[in-house]
């Protein structure tokens, strides 16, 4: 348990709990997104599989506030308006440019919390707390256009983790990551689902996250077409055509020892 981040950052966020309901996303004609319902239960991991434009992405933007979806929201039983979900709900883009602002890694970290007022000691705080976690002290100084793409990785989820959001969303987080950096991601998703978070993971590489996620839910067309247990997902994930090495387990799937 990463004791260092629970007093600075999850005093509150062991009553996290998310349930959508019918989640509508249209335009025009089309239908992207059809009456989504489910719930992302607090400290747990969920993996959202599906191939490629069945929809992942537009979730997790209606999900953030970014597009206009219609359906309810609900944290802790409380309906989260546009306003407080841009809040409350982080989201890591599949493009770390999207995301990276600050002129130095240290900076960037401390973009969020100065947008949410905090004091300037509570700020250093986090933004220690945060780089320490993430593994990204010796870069800190460093612009952030010098980084690797996985210390950037590292950096877009450590701009997200410390404006402290209840739920945390992330587009894609092994785009472009070779193994280290893959393993890197996994491990740190585990740490922080560890110390209270909420997650959300899209993402079209199933076997990498699977053994790692409490639950799947699979999306094909704009609708959930499953809604289990990760271990009890490997069926339902072939059947709907997305990789799977044959023959393993659930558990030996795993990628972080
Ligand atoms: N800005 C946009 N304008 C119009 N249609 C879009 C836009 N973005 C995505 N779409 C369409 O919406 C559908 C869902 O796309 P989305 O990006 O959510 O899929 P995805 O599951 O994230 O796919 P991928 O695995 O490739 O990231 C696709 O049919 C796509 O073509
Ligand atoms: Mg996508």
């Amino acid at each position: 348990m990463p004791v260092y981040l629970r007093p600075v950052l999850c005093d509150n966020l062991a009553m996290a709990w998310l349930e959508v309901k019918n989640l509508t996303l249209k335009e025009k004609d089309t239908l992207f997104l059809s009456e989504l319902s489910f719930s992302l239960e607090k400290g747990t991991i969920t993996l959202l599989a599906g191939r490629n434009g069945s929809g992942k992405s537009m979730l997790l933007k209606s999900l953030k506030g970014l597009l206009p979806a219609d359906g309810s929201i609900c944290l802790d039983g409380k309906e989260l308006k546009r306003r407080e979900r841009l809040r409350s709900i982080g989201l890591v883009f599949q493009e770390t440019a999207l995301q990276i602002v600050g002129s130095t890694v240290e900076k960037d970290v401390a973009f969020g919390p100065e947008n949410l007022g905090l004091e300037k000691s509570e700020i250093a705080k986090i933004v220690d707390a945060v780089i320490a976690e993430l593994g990204l002290e010796k870069v800190r100084t460093k612009n952030p256009s010098d980084l690797s793409g996985g210390e950037r990785r590292m950096l877009s989820i450590a701009g997200v983790i410390a404006m402290s959001p209840s739920i945390i969303l992330l587009d894609e987080p092994l785009a472009n990551l070779d193994y280290p950096a893959t393993v890197n991601v996994i491990k740190t998703l585990i740490k922080l689902k560890e110390a209270g978070f909420t997650i959300l993971i899209a993402s079209h590489e199933a076997e990498k996250f699977l053994a790692h996620t409490d639950r799947t839910i699979i999306m094909r067309g704009g609708k959930i077409v499953s809604d289990r247990k990760s271990e009890d997902s490997l069926d339902a994930l072939k059947k709907y055509g997305i990789y799977i090495p044959p023959k393993l387990t659930f558990k030996e799937l795993s990628w972080a020892e």
